[in-house]
């Protein structure tokens, strides 16, 4: 499974990318606005930190202007995956880009009817909305599950299922469960993933007893 971080903050991918765990990168409108910077700058930024793909998300509403955003947004680097809304100018726009070989990753799914449509436009990843589906009192693993059976369906549908709106270190487990391909995880979240009180209060017991037997490894 890969993991890719879900922020426009560059110091925290830096350091995340530095461990060799990370896959990529997803930002979003909200994300940029959130960074207080300038949305051309950081994705030029993150893309030299990643050899992953970097999803940088059009503002165009319309087919023909997500087109010329996305080219503009795939010039920026060869790693930058352009992110359209799941509409049909974004399905339009979709078909478009991937036809010219720019990834493209398909945003705001909430449906697998949804999903499907993403993958007949050739997405490179269809990102289902898991937290927000959660939100409504809905269950956003059952989407990922749905998404998964009719992908495997059909071997022709090559798109990745990018699990997004990943709030809890339970999603991310529930997502690898259910087959997503990658999961989009907030840096804290990735952080939380490793931590384990037993493991924290294994680690002080053989320490103490290490430092009693007074010798050294190096
Ligand atoms: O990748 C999409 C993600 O950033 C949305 O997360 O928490 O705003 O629903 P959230």
């Amino acid at each position: 499974m890969k993991f890719f971080v879900d922020t426009a903050d560059v110091g925290e991918i830096k350091e995340l990318a530095e461990s060799g765990l990370i896959d990529g990168v997803t930002t979003n409108p909200s994300l940029v606005a959130k960074s207080g910077r300038d949305f051309k700058t950081i994705i030029t930024e993150i893309c030299a930190l990643t050899d992953g793909p970097v999803s940088a998300e059009v503002a165009a509403l319309d087919a023909d202007g997500m087109i010329t955003e996305g080219r503009a947004l795939a010039e920026i680097a060869e790693n930058v995956a352009v992110k359209v809304p799941l509409t049909w100018e974004g399905l339009r726009a979709c078909k478009t880009l991937t036809d010219g070989g720019t990834m493209v990753n398909v945003t705001l799914c909430f449906s697998a009817n949804q999903a499907l449509m993403a993958a007949k436009a050739g997405a490179t990843f269809v990102s289902p909305f898991i937290g927000r589906l959660d939100d409504m009192g809905l269950d956003g693993m059952e989407l990922i599950e749905e998404i998964r059976t009719i992908y495997d369906n059909y071997l022709d549908l090559n798109t990745e299922i990018l699990a997004a709106s990943i709030r809890t270190v339970g999603h991310v487990k529930q997502s690898a469960l259910a087959g997503a391909d990658v999961a989009t995880v907030p840096p804290g979240v990735i952080k939380a993933l490793v931590k384990h009180p037993l493991t924290d209060k294994g680690l002080e017991a053989f320490m103490a007893d290490w430092k009693k037997t007074g010798q050294k490894i190096v």
